[in-house]
């Protein structure tokens, strides 16, 4: 399995109504068997990229590529079998399941809906599938108002995995939960991961999640990747001004850097708006009042080892050569 996106870019608005890019041309591929973090403030456009993806939402423009296919032009009935090997765990436990049905219901939903199972067989799928999540599969004819949020989780998680899919994206699978309930979930995440060979797009704003789940990691802002790499690079190397004020107890040795780390944060996204024209975090970083920061936008460009920036002021990879 590998996922790739190609300038993936969603309006919203037009016809007398704002028009919000959301998302504004996307691209990374994610490698088969790992965690790719996905990673910004609310409103930077996380969920409608990850809705995009099995097209819950239709792109504006650019293309998905899964696993070597193109899915933007296929058609609603070759869509549906795509979407068997791409689900998606929502963030609310409690309003992303039907309250009238009952786990087995919910759980087994995805069989019947895809004709892979019914009747007998299908609770016996539904039951495996309760103890593989860590429920007791007695409690299949309850009702989501008698389990607790964590337990919620996993019967989200359940309907996810029971189609065998190949891709899941969880959008804030644990924001929802009490602190002590995350970890478990985390942790079933990663068992689930290695025994059914998943790979996890994980749309997070908390860092310690990323750090703890995460291989690579795209930093989103205002709808655009302003930085990507692996989770060391961000975390001990980061060179974007807003990465670096995200994780400003970091030291660097570096001078250029060590003054870019003075960046404040805050001004949010409301009260320091883009204009449109250059850099789409220059109106909150203090750093940008040279060159082209308020009149070019930065290009994502490789700056070292894999890793990815879009700033006028971090310097490109240098060529070996
Ligand atoms: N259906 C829609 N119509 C118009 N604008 C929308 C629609 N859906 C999302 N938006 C806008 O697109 C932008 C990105 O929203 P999105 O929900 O993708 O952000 P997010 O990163 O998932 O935020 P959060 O962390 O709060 O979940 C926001 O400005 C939002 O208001
Ligand atoms: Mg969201």
């Amino acid at each position: 399995m590998t996922l790739e996106l190609r300038n993936l870019t969603k309006v919203f608005g037009g016809r007398g109504k704002p028009i919000v890019r959301a998302v504004d041309n996307v691209s990374f591929t994610i490698a088969e068997g790992e965690t790719f973090g996905l990673l910004g403030e609310s409103g930077s456009g996380k969920s409608t990229l990850a809705r995009m993806i099995p097209r819950l939402i239709e792109p504006t423009a650019g293309e998905i590529i899964f696993q070597g296919n193109p899915l933007t032009h296929l058609n609603e009935r070759d869509m549906r079998n795509v979407r068997e090997q791409i689900q998606m765990v929502f963030q609310n436990p409690f309003s992303s399941l039907n309250p009238r049905m009952t786990v087995r219901e919910l759980i087994g939903e995805p069989l019947l809906i895809h004709k892979r199972a019914s009747g007998a067989a299908l609770d016996d799928q539904v039951r495996d599938m309760m103890k593989l999540v860590g429920l007791n599969p007695e409690h299949t004819n309850r009702f989501p108002h008698e389990f607790s949020g964590g337990q919620r989780q996993r019967i989200g998680i359940a309907r996810a995995i029971i189609l065998n899919p190949k891709l899941l994206i969880l959008d804030e699978p644990t924001s929802a939960l009490d602190v002590s309930v995350q970890a478990q979930v985390l942790n079933l995440l990663i068992d689930l991961q290695r025994s059914l060979k998943l790979t996890f797009l994980l749309i997070t704003h908390d860092l310690s999640v990323v750090r703890y789940m995460c291989d690579a990691v795209a930093l989103m802002y205002l709808g655009s990747i302003v930085e990507q790499g692996n989770v060391n690079q961000i975390f001990k190397q980061p060179k974007h001004p807003y990465t670096q004020a995200l994780m400003r107890d970091i030291p660097s040795t570096n001078p250029a850097q060590r003054m870019l780390e003075h960046v404040s944060l805050e001004a949010d996204i409301v009260s320091a708006p883009w204009s449109g024209q250059g850099c789409r975090f220059s109106p909150r970083c203090p750093a940008a009042q040279i060159g082209n920061c308020k009149t070019v936008e930065p290009p994502l460009i490789p700056v070292g080892d894999g890793q990815l920036g879009a700033c006028h002021l971090i310097q490109p990879q240098v060529n070996q050569n």
